[in-house]
């Protein structure tokens, strides 16, 4: 079905949890945030009752976020009962990859079709410092998990920030050797937690990717290595969001490019978002919400469709640089 600017809305997020096992700089304050009680947390049947009533809008694609998703309990089983339903053609998970060691074969078997894994550095002690409580090892070894298990494909998801001073050639070489699919994207505006140092998001630290690719590519020249080249529509991984890709001539994988703020893809989005309180959001950057947990209770999924029919009428059509949100990207789901 189309939104109200003309747009195929088919993809839905859902956050199944607010909490996580790591407390990103960008994405919460270091003692964590006030979370969510379990009695407002979306209970499985409840989440899959949504989704029914979503398929008749013309939901075909799912990503399950968080918070960790993985840390949700019943995450495997939601799998499989979505898998089940034969309107959905692909189910995502955005992952942090600790928990992918333990859980990679169980979600594949119930149906999960592919995963996108958040790491944001490959230098040990930066990983630390920007997860503030996790050890770079268990997000590699996550990676492995996930391509030994046969997902396909498995992208890479790195937020840059200019003053981490991330090493992004580095990112972008994983793509050579192995099917991975790095992502680069822009540090956007999201919740109000301190940002990278306590003061805040601030434009400064966004690193627009166009500048981003020069870099990567004059690092590459310096080592030898040949130009990124951009990739059309049959060469790119599979996906339903915004990245643009490229890769390096002859790699296994790609290197991809998320840019929120210099390049805005509100036109093409196709999205809507389902928090784990149970409320519809038709836009990342908006604080306007649908409660359709409460149209469940109340009215069952013909009310839960209800919603959907009103989200797609909200969904604005742009962000207009809006600059923080009432909630944090961990509250969100990304
Ligand atoms: P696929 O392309 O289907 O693999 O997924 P995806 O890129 O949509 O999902 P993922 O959860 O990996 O998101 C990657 C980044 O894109 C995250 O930082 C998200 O917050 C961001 N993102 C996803 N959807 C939107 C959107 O509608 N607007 C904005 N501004 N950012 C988004
Ligand atoms: N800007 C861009 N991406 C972000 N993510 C979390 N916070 C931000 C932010 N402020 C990313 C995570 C994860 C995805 C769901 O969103 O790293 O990969
Ligand atoms: Fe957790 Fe992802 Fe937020 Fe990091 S970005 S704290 S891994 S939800």
């Amino acid at each position: 079905m189309r939104d109200g600017h003309g747009r195929v809305i088919d993809y839905l997020r859902i956050s199944l949890t607010d909490r996580c096992n790591f407390r990103c700089i960008y994405c919460m304050p270091e003692d964590g945030l006030s979370l969510m009680s379990h009695d407002d947390i979306l209970r499985i049947e409840e989440i899959e009752a949504i989704v029914r009533a979503a398929v008749r809008i013309g939901i075909r694609s799912v990503r399950l976020t968080g918070g960790e998703p993985l840390v949700r309990k019943g995450v495997v089983d939601l799998v499989g009962s979505l898998a089940a339903m034969e309107q959905i053609d692909n189910i995502s998970l955005t992952t942090n990859g600790v928990l992918l060691p333990q859980m990679a074969g169980d979600l594949k078997r119930a149906g999960l079709s592919r995963v996108n894994i958040s790491l944001d550095t490959l230098d040990a002690d930066q990983f630390t410092e920007i997860t503030r409580v996790g050890q770079l090892e268990s997000t590699l070894a996550g990676i492995d998990a996930a391509l030994q298990t046969g997902f396909n494909p498995v992208k890479i998801n790195a937020v840059t920030v200019r003053r981490l001073n991330q090493d992004f050639l580095a990112f972008a070489k994983m793509s050579i050797d192995r099917p991975l699919h790095t992502r680069f994207i822009e540090y956007m505006p999201v919740g109000s937690s301190g940002g990278v140092d306590g003061t805040g998001w601030g434009h400064e630290d966004v690193i627009p990717s166009e500048e981003l690719l020069q870099i990567i590519n004059e690092r590459a020249a310096a080592e030898g290595l040949p130009e990124l080249v951009p990739l059309d529509g049959k060469d790119k991984p599979l996906g339903w969001g915004p990245a643009r890709y490229f890769a390096f001539p002859g790699a296994q994988g790609t290197v991809g490019f998320i840019s929120p703020l210099s390049r805005h893809f509100c036109s093409e989005c196709n999205r809507l978002r389902l928090t784990a309180d149970g409320k519809l959001r038709p836009c990342l950057f908006s604080d306007e919400e649908i409660d359709v947990r409460t149209a469940l209770h109340d009215g069952g999924e013909d009310a839960v469709y209800e919603c959907f029919l009103q989200a797609l009428h909200l969904k604005p059509d742009e962000h207009h640089d809006k600059v923080g949100t009432e909630r944090n990207m961990s509250q969100i789901g990304g």
